[in-house]
């Protein structure tokens, strides 16, 4: 299949282009570059041997992606493009709902228009708000905290209205939990700038020294040992979620979770990737981050059953191939 991808030079992206490609298809890029650079198509490329297209564009610009539609003949899109940084939705929500459910309207406009019928949504387990555990697909969706949130919650909404009424339109909507790890080349993986948010590149940050110790938010949830627990899944597995979705595309809208099903608590992730890269992790103990919840995991049964889709990396691997990336991409920062 010929497949659009949106967002593709980020970091899910750049891992589905790469499973796209290995499982055969033609892929064409379109990302502004907003949060990525334009090499790490060029790894795409490397790691694969094979040719990608690549347009440096805004997927909000309506005659930019027509162009596209009408030069080249799509089989389905992949909407990964969009801002995710849930801190910076707050201080700048317009931005947020702009980029992130604009982007949306303009790529189902020119699906309709072109006859594309296929069409792969991120989404984000965010969505659920603070759920009883674990997630299924058929939870009532509780209010979530932030702009990002709802920009996801509302992009569902637009996706499920549009099927409704063009029942030949085709859309999966896909609810990541905590994607980590990297590609085992270590050539693509997540680079975060700045301060990193999210747990795994801060723990990968503390391996090479970058900061003297993680902070951990809290030990007093409800939890194994009272710190927050969430469902990290390898970002390979992700992407290969993505391609079971395109291959197993029916009318109408389905929601996946792409998940393990697995918890895992933050002490238990420092202690994995200590055991997986033999490197000390020093943490304390600080208060809670506004907004957490205690546990956010899935009942990934859903795509196992419907796509035939499971992740199988564990822990370790997560912890081994983020770890293999942060230090290789400080070797390729400070070989240039
Ligand atoms: P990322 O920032 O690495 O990738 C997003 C890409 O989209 C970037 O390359 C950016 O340059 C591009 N982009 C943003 N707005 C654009 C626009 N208007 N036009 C063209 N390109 C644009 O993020 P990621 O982690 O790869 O996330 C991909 C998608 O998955 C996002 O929609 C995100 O909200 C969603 N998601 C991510 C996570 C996560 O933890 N990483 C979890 C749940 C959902
Ligand atoms: C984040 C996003 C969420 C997104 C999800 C999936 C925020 C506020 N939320 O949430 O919208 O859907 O990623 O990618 O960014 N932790 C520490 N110390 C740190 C960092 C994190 O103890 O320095 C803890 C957190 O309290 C949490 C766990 O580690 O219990 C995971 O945190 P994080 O990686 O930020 O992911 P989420 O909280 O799930």
């Amino acid at each position: 299949m010929n497949i659009l991808v949106t967002g593709g030079a980020g970091y899910i992206g750049t891992h589905t282009c790469v499973a796209l490609l290995e499982a055969g298809n033609s892929v064409i890029v379109a990302d502004n570059l907003c949060n990525s650079t334009a090499e790490s198509i060029e790894k795409v490329k490397q790691i694969t041997n094979k040719e990608l297209t690549f347009y440096q564009m805004d997927v909000t610009d309506a005659e930019k992606v027509e162009a596209i539609f009408s030069k080249h003949k799509i089989d389905g899109v992949i909407h990964f493009a969009g801002l995710k940084a849930v801190g910076e939705s707050v201080v700048k929500p317009l931005t947020y709902y702009y980029n992130n459910i604009i982007s949306t309207m303009i790529l189902t406009k020119y699906c309709q228009k072109y006859g594309v019928n296929r069409f792969v949504f991120s989404s984000s387990a965010t969505v659920y708000g603070d759920n009883t555990v674990p997630f299924i697909e058929t939870m009532d969706l509780l209010p979530t905290t932030n702009p990002y949130g709802e920009t996801k919650a509302m992009s569902e909404r637009i996706l499920t209205d549009i099927a409704k009424a063009n029942p030949e339109f085709s859309v999966a909507i896909l609810r990541y939990f905590n994607p980590v790890g990297a590609h085992e080349s270590g050539l693509i993986g997540e680079a975060p700038n700045g301060i990193p948010n999210n747990l795994m590149p801060y723990v990968s940050q503390v391996a090479k020294g970058k900061f003297e110790k993680l902070r951990v938010f809290g030990n007093d949830y409800p939890t194994i040992d009272g710190t927050g627990v969430r469902d990290y899944i390898h970002v390979l597995d992700l992407a290969e979620g993505h391609v079971a979705a395109l291959d197993h595309l029916k009318n109408g809208v389905h929601v996946y979770n792409l998940g393990t099903g697995q918890g895992t608590s933050v002490l238990e992730l420092v202690k994995a990737f200590e055991e997986a890269n033999g490197i000390d992790i020093p943490y304390e103990i600080v208060e809670r981050r506004p907004g957490d919840i205690a546990s956010c995991y899935a009942d990934a049964s859903k795509a196992n059953r419907e796509l035939g889709w499971t992740a199988r990396r564990d822990i370790i691997a997560m912890c081994r191939d983020a770890w293999r990336f942060e230090k290789n991409y400080k070797d390729l920062v400070e070989s240039k």
